[in-house]
């Protein structure tokens, strides 16, 4: 395990950009980068991998340089030889979003041998020495906010209870899946001590609570399963900590089924992630999940495509955390962004203003 824990990551948020002598790449190679990128992406049943994946293409493509990109589309042998087509063709950089973190280690090895750069792209990837930097967000803050908000919507600070709830993770070949755990249930530790919040269901840990392929089926099946076995007496169900928007629609739908009522008191607090159009449109109408965390993707796609052409440029990349994200092999130089809270309070100023959706794309459900 590369647990990380929460004095680490509090040490890590906010320092200042430092640079690594001595860990550029390319700019000590002699021969002159073309900036020739190959990306890969994991999955296309979450929106965000596809945007990003655009994303990247045009900003390298912007600064003049070849690239060639893939969506492996949650088959992890395709995203092995996906990526071992990209060396073959010569790519310079390769940036990846692992579909899952501990089977990439060979065909990195084969780029390595090739002088190939490698960055980790928003997901660590594990247990190879093959990988040059990370830029992700602070996703142990991901789950602090997640929690948070469970905490201060239901006033359990101020309340007696005990309030009930029920945690619910991702999936478990992804690194990131133990940072929003780990930042949730730390931000619940001395609640679920004193006894105030309750978990009924006694799963309490990463692998029984984790949801395969971050599926809203999935996780759908598992919380029609814990309403049946865990509150069919009359039982409450105050909250559900959920880590993805894709999850907390699963289980928004599963609570539906099971005559929980949207909008009504009776409504357990769901929280989410990632911002995506049906979540947002759920929040600000009171239809299901109250809270989603956004992520400026946009704004990690630009930081990547400022790492590949800094290095291009003879230059380092900029990164601000050097010990937190261990990969089995060495703490990876990484550059972290800061997550932010959406409710329905606050979703117009973080979302709309910014132009990640528009009104119009967040009333459709669709990005
Ligand atoms: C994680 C990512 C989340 C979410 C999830 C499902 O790796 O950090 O933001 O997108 O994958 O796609």
């Amino acid at each position: 395990m590369y647990l990380s824990r929460r004095g680490l990551l509090y040490g890590s948020a906010g320092v200042a950009a430092v640079s690594l002598s001595g860990c550029g790449i390319g700019g000590e190679d002699d021969k002159q980068l073309t900036g020739f990128t190959g990306i890969s992406m994991p999955t296309d049943t979450s929106e965000r991998w596809v945007i990003e994946g655009k994303a990247l293409e045009a900003n390298l493509k912007e600064l003049g340089y070849d690239v060639v990109h893939s969506n492996a589309k949650d088959v992890v042998e395709d995203q092995i030889s996906q990526i071992q087509s990209m060396v073959d063709e010569g790519v310079e950089f390769l940036i990846v979003a692992a579909i899952d973190n501990k089977s990439l280690g060979q065909v990195l090895a084969a780029a390595k041998d090739k002088g190939v750069t490698v960055i980790s792209y928003d997901r660590l990837i594990l247990e190879t020495p093959d990988v040059d930097y990370y830029a992700s967000f602070d996703n142990y803050q991901v789950g602090v906010l997640q929690a948070t908000h469970i905490i201060d919507r239901l006033g359990i600070r101020d309340n007696e209870g005990p309030f009930n709830l029920e945690i619910f993770s991702g999936d478990l070949g992804d690194n990131n899946s133990q940072y929003f755990f780990m930042g949730g249930l730390d931000t619940f530790e001395s609640l679920l001590y004193s006894g105030k919040v309750v978990i009924p269901s006694g799963q309490t840990e990463q692998d029984p609570t984790s949801t395969a392929g971050w599926s809203g089926d999935v996780a759908k099946e598992r919380m029609d399963t814990l309403i049946k076995e865990y509150y069919s007496d009359d039982r409450e169900l105050h909250a559900v900590l959920s880590p993805y928007d894709g999850i907390s629609r699963g289980i928004v739908a599963a609570l539906v089924e099971n005559d929980y009522e949207p909008g009504t008191a009776g409504f357990p607090v769901v929280t989410g992630q990632d911002a995506e159009a049906a979540s947002v449109k759920a929040i600000k109408d009171g239809t299901g999940q109250t809270e989603t965390v956004f992520k400026d993707t946009r704004q990690l796609a630009h930081t990547v495509t400022g790492m590949v052409q800094a290095i291009v440029e003879g230059g380092e990349p900029e990164v601000n955390d050097l010990g937190t994200y261990d990969n089995g092999f060495k703490f990876v130089p990484s550059l972290l962004l800061d997550p932010v809270d959406v409710t329905a309070e606050n979703y117009v100023e973080v979302i709309v203003e910014s132009e990640y959706l528009t009104e119009e794309q967040i009333d459709a459900g669709e990005a």
